[in-house]
């Protein structure tokens, strides 16, 4: 139930809803769309970005936030531990235990490596976890790989590494049957067909869903797996930098108890870097949708020891955060929501786009709409525009959203707002990284040989937008291949003699660039601790 400052809006949107329905808003072109990422996209807004000084790609632009963490100082120096007697040994390291980390854990035990997880949280505290509308797959007699590409090449603005999205798309009718296998519930009809919707931007129905705790369902069934195979997980536990050996190539990391600080050595012959995505860098100070632990600690430890980033710059933000009640500020509203025929609307109960634009033009549709247009509805604590929610029971009948988004009703229900019965207000998220590490269809680091990347810690998948449902996708495709391949090549490792030499070498690019900071990095954990003024 909404208080009183929102009623005359409601009744505007309550209004206008039969003919909202029946409205088949026009998509835009490609150069409106143009106009208004470079007018409204935070992407685009160059004060927010900041030149790398040093490391693989000095010169190029990320943002101010990123780039403080980047360039900051390592936690420690080579003296603060024992390289010649390892705490841990093993053939494959992986860092992060999310739905990538495991996916590999599974595969490299496959292949007869012993494997190892570290993790800072426990296994599953993941942006995996979180993940509501579903996977992408062109599994469906209509739809085909080489459609999945098309559309997902051009959401992505045509700049996605071939090899790496033609991966994703190929191997993502393998990675349905996979997870069904291993146990995970996907909806079907009675006669057992894969229940499919559209996605933003995608021009086939090809997204496979648990209802709308997609993500929840595919780490219960991956941890489930780890945990039957007994590979070892060390949870509580952040790798802070990784080792190299005298030839510059991974041979394992310095891990620290989250609780102790103790520090630790794993020695490894092959690494694999899961760690996810950044939403809690909170760039532009963007409320976000991701876990607690998302703070780009894979891009540090990788950029320092020498790993080569791809399209950091470019950030997701989900249109549709919440945006009220304040309790839930910023978490996700699915896309499906959209996919189940909900519209967005502004103040005025005026549909203002087509509800499945790319996530990008949809994100800066929303904040066109609430700042040069003043079409907005104030929430007291900022703007959002409503997403008419039951124009979804109005459409697909009564029932459609216990059936369909549960998860959804029971968030807002908590607030006493009944999304069968009352629109939401959304505004855009911080959401995923679509920058990362840069790697070889192999999964490995194109500069830094036997590091593995998968998962949102690489760069290049998608370009430089990402579609829904294809980051469930990349982490069950790539957390995979990337098992595969160090599972196999940690057979050909004789690791040499380990070193730390690069955290001095970083330390003194540091100084010469004439780079002033107090930062330590990998963050690790966000703060919010409240600060005296
Ligand atoms: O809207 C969503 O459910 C998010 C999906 C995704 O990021 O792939």
């Amino acid at each position: 139930m909404y208080s009183e400052k929102f009623q005359k809006s409601i009744a505007l949107v309550e209004a206008a809803r039969e003919k909202n329905i029946a409205l088949e808003p026009d998509r835009m072109t490609a150069k409106q769309k143009e106009d208004l990422l470079a007018a409204f996209h935070p992407d685009y807004k160059k004060d927010e970005f900041r030149e790398l000084k040093i490391g693989p790609n000095a010169g190029e632009k990320v943002p101010t936030e990123l780039a403080e963490i980047l360039q900051a100082h390592s936690r420690i120096t080579a003296d603060c531990v024992d390289l010649e007697s390892p705490d841990y040994e093993t053939d494959v390291l992986i860092i992060g235990g999310g739905g990538a980390g495991t996916s590999a854990a599974i595969e490299a035990d496959n292949a007869g490596a012993k494997v190892m997880i570290v993790t800072k949280l426990r296994m599953g505290d993941a942006n995996t976890m979180m993940a509501e509308g579903g996977i992408q797959a062109a599994d469906k007699p209509n739809d085909s790989p080489a459609i999945h590409f098309v559309d997902a090449f051009g959401g992505g603005h045509f700049a996605a590494k071939r090899e790496l999205l033609s991966q994703l798309v190929c191997n993502a009718p393998g990675a349905i049957q996979w997870l069904s296998n291993l146990g995970v519930e996907f909806d079907k009809t009675e006669d057992g067909t894969m229940v499919t919707t559209h996605g933003g931007g995608t021009s086939r129905k090809r997204m496979h869903a648990a209802k709308d705790y997609s993500g929840a369902e595919i780490m219960r069934t991956l941890r489930d797996e780890v945990l039957n195979r007994n590979i070892p997980v060390v949870d509580f536990t952040a790798a802070i930098e990784l080792i190299l050996d005298e030839d510059g190539k991974a041979c394992g990391a310095v891990l620290m108890n989250m609780e102790t600080k103790e520090l630790m050595v794993a020695k490894a012959k092959t690494v694999i870097i899961a760690t996810g995505g950044a939403g809690r860098m909170h760039y532009q100070g963007f409320p976000t949708s991701n876990h607690y632990g998302a703070t780009a600690d894979g891009l540090v430890l990788g950029y320092r020891a020498g790993a080569k980033l791809l399209y950091a710059e470019t950030l997701q933000y989900h249109p549709t955060g919440v945006a009220y009640p304040e309790q839930i500020f910023g978490a996700l509203v699915t896309e499906k929501v959209r996919s189940l025929g909900a519209k967005l609307v502004n103040v005025n109960g005026d549909v203002f786009m087509h509800p499945l634009e790319t996530r990008d033009v949809s994100a800066a549709s929303i904040i066109r709409e609430c700042s040069e247009r003043g079409n907005g509805v104030d929430t007291g604590d900022g703007l959002g525009v409503w997403l008419d929610t039951p124009m979804i029971e109005a459409i697909g009948g009564e029932g459609t959203i216990m059936k369909r988004i549960p998860a959804m009703w029971r968030m807002f229900e908590k607030y006493g707002i009944d999304i069968r019965k009352e629109p939401i207000l959304v505004y855009p998220t911080l959401h995923y990284q679509n920058g990362g590490l840069d790697i070889n269809a192999d999964c490995m680091t194109t500069n830094v040989e036997n590091l593995y990347v998968a998962g949102e810690a690489v760069g290049g998948i998608h370009g430089k937008n990402r579609l829904m449902g294809n980051s469930l996708l990349d982490i069950i495709v790539f957390g995979r291949i990337a098992g595969q391949s160090a599972g196999a090549k940690c057979k050909e490792v004789t690791v040499g003699k380990m070193t730390l030499d690069h955290i001095a070498k970083f330390e003194s690019e540091i100084e010469k660039a004439g780079i002033e900071t107090q930062k330590v990095s990998p963050m690790l954990l966000p703060d919010y601790t409240r600060k005296n003024k």
